[in-house]
């Protein structure tokens, strides 16, 4: 069944700079968790940070990793794969963001990602967005790509572990100039929509949670979050500051 809280998780890249920080970061976003009852939040941290942050706030707040690998185990040096992060107590995931895909993740790999995510019982956060917008729509149809090869051949029972994060590239980080607005967002939300509903059925479907990603921040997440179909936020820049984060949460609270 749908959750009808909303989804707020927060992307600190390859942010802070050593672990006294995202221990304190991370300590805030579980003081923060209190504040909302209706909205379920969460921390997505570089991987040598998640086994202390586990250990100290992993009960009351879910941590996210911001990849694994696309291979199960064996030689393949510097990767990490879902049964490793699971075996230390992470659940959740963020898998095809764009700077991992500016980093060569192909479709087929985020779709192997994926597919070991989930065989681990794993809750997956999948980013698509498009580099550009197109007149010829040309976007909608990269968008289109990037779900089905992640999530072809995934089955419906899995659904409920999958979150689609819409994040358009050119509204991501601090080269954008702004985020995307509600009709451009609403354009893609009905696409993705009517895709999941085509790859899982009307149910399955209809109750995948969709967030939107790209500069957002405390002026505009009230908007962001009134557009239909849109159910929570992946915040990058702003999830660094302690304050932004409590006055989105605060206003996605109302
Ligand atoms: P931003 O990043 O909020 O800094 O634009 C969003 C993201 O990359 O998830």
């Amino acid at each position: 069944m749908k959750s009808n809280k909303i989804l707020i998780i927060g992307n600190l890249k390859q942010n802070p700079k050593n672990i006294k920080e995202a221990l304190a970061l991370t300590r805030h976003y579980s003081q923060l968790k209190k504040l909302a009852k209706n909205v379920e939040l969460g921390i997505a941290l570089p991987f040598i940070f998640l086994p202390a942050a586990q250990k100290e706030f992993g009960k009351g707040l879910p941590l996210y990793a911001q990849t694994l690998s696309d291979a199960k185990d064996g030689a393949h040096t510097g990767e990490v794969g879902a049964a490793q992060l699971t075996s230390i107590g992470i659940k959740n995931v963020v898998l095809g963001h764009s700077e991992r895909r500016a980093r060569g993740n192909t479709n087929e790999e985020i779709a192997g990602q994926v597919e070991n995510a989930l065989a681990e019982n794993m809750h997956v956060v999948l980013c698509v967005g498009e580099r550009a917008r197109h007149a010829d729509a040309e976007h909608i149809n990269f968008v289109e790509k990037q779900l089905e090869s992640a999530l072809f051949g995934i089955k419906k029972t899995d659904a409920p572990n999958i979150t689609i994060a819409y994040e358009p590239v050119w509204a991501i980080g601090a080269a954008a100039t702004r985020a995307a607005t509600e009709n451009e967002i609403y354009e893609m939300t009905i696409t993705i929509r009517k895709k999941l509903v085509e790859l899982f059925g009307r149910t399955a479907g209809g109750d995948i949670r969709i967030l939107y990603g790209g500069s957002v921040n405390t002026e505009n997440c009230e908007s962001l979050l009134s557009i239909h179909h849109i159910e929570g936020l992946l915040v990058g820049r702003a999830s660094l500051d302690a304050k932004e984060m409590k006055s989105i949460i605060l206003k996605a609270k109302k």
